[in-house]
């Protein structure tokens, strides 16, 4: 069932989509202390592996310390060098590639080559700046500033989802990313509204639930939806036959949890798919996709072989699914920005007006609440 019962306003107005004032203070009020997605866990399962991102703008990297991860903001105390360019690697030490200074995982200097020229330093061991760090399911997760909240706390409903499957249990498919020529509230509103399956997307997702067969969930800082989806005979056929040999009771139920302000977990049958959406700029998105499925509880060849095939299908048609959403991005764009309209929601499109409610409250843009 949906949650409301009648048509709800569509709390943006076009403007927000397009304004650069909107842009900046959307990075201030919401993105400033955001968890932001970095790497699926199993990328730094090695001690010595590391991980370089951009959160929030900032150069960050995520590194395995003997088991324990930890993440640092990419600079230099010495004279400001990116510790590493490389986006991802391993190595015995965490050392900076410019003078080669290296790093515990406390952040503080192990080991500076000719120590003796820079007696006494300045405010004793330099340290590296220490970023928040969590995990969230199978994913690494930063955020640039300090804020009270844990994932957990922030979004009660994904928590449930996560107790399910141990972490292990999931495994890393593949990562790629988009760049979209709309606003990421574009990208992300798009993402959890179930309206407009069937124009788009009709060969590929086909249908999802009556309002009867379906769950929504809205939070303060989340939501969810729940759904069957009619999906092609032989895409059910393979389920049934296949899926069992990883877990039982697995359907092709869909689940979505939105994770506010921009990460995304669908969940259907045995496949995890994270996206996270980026602003880049007033009109440009960045979206990065990971896959990850679900391996068999006993390991063995066939189990391997289903997970490993499984997790090439489902890469495969989410591509399609977003190749056919991207195609829509820039004319919702520019339709945006010469819209003369208010704009209007659906029960069916909820989320989309909880997400709005959530931008316009995270923004303090209190007159818009009042509609
Ligand atoms: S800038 Fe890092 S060691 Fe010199
Ligand atoms: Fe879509």
């Amino acid at each position: 069932m949906f949650v409301n019962q009648s048509r709800l306003p569509h709390v943006l107005p076009p403007r927000l989509y397009c304004c650069a004032e909107q842009f900046e203070l959307e990075q201030e009020k919401i993105f400033a202390t955001a968890w932001q997605y970095v790497a699926a866990t199993e990328q730094l399962n090695k001690p010595g592996d590391f991980v370089t991102a951009n959160v929030n703008g900032l150069p960050v990297i995520v590194r395995n310390f003997d088991g324990k991860l930890r993440a640092f903001l990419n600079v230099c105390p010495h004279r400001h060098s990116l510790l590493t360019n490389e986006a991802a690697g391993n190595t015995p030490q965490l050392e900076c590639q410019y003078h080669g200074w290296q790093f515990g995982s406390d952040g503080a200097t192990k080991r500076i080559p000719e120590a003796g020229t820079f007696k006494p330093m300045p405010g004793g061991a330099e340290c590296l700046r220490s970023l928040q760090l969590a995990s969230v399911g199978p994913c690494v997760m930063v955020r640039s500033a300090d804020a009270a909240e844990l994932p957990e706390e922030q979004w009660p409903l994904l928590k449930e989802r996560f107790d399910e499957f141990p972490v292990q249990r999931w495994q890393h498919v593949r990562s790629w990313d988009y760049e979209f020529p709309a606003n990421w509230k574009i990208v992300a509103e798009n993402t959890v509204e179930s309206y407009h399956v069937p124009t788009v997307h009709p060969k590929t997702l086909v249908r999802f639930g009556s309002e009867e067969e379906m769950e929504h969930n809205l939070a303060e800082q989340s939501s969810s939806m729940h759904s069957p989806i009619v999906s092609p005979k032989l895409y059910h056929w393979t389920t049934q036959r296949l899926l069992p040999w990883l877990e039982l009771g697995l359907n092709n139920r869909y689940n979505i949890y939105h994770a506010f302000p921009n990460l995304f977990w669908i969940r259907i049958d045995a496949m995890l798919q994270v996206m996270q959406v980026l602003p880049l700029a007033a009109e440009r998105s960045k979206m990065q996709v990971s896959v990850f499925v679900l391996r068999g509880r006993k390991p063995n060849l066939i189990n391997k072989a289903i997970s490993r095939g499984w997790g090439r299908f489902k890469v495969a048609i989410i591509k399609r699914v977003l190749a056919e959403d991207a195609r829509l991005f820039p004319g919702l764009q520019q339709g945006a920005r010469n819209s003369p309209f208010a704009g209007t929601i659906s029960t069916r499109e909820e989320l989309v007006h909880n997400f709005q409610s959530y931008v316009a409250r995270a923004c303090e843009l209190d007159e818009l609440l009042k509609v």
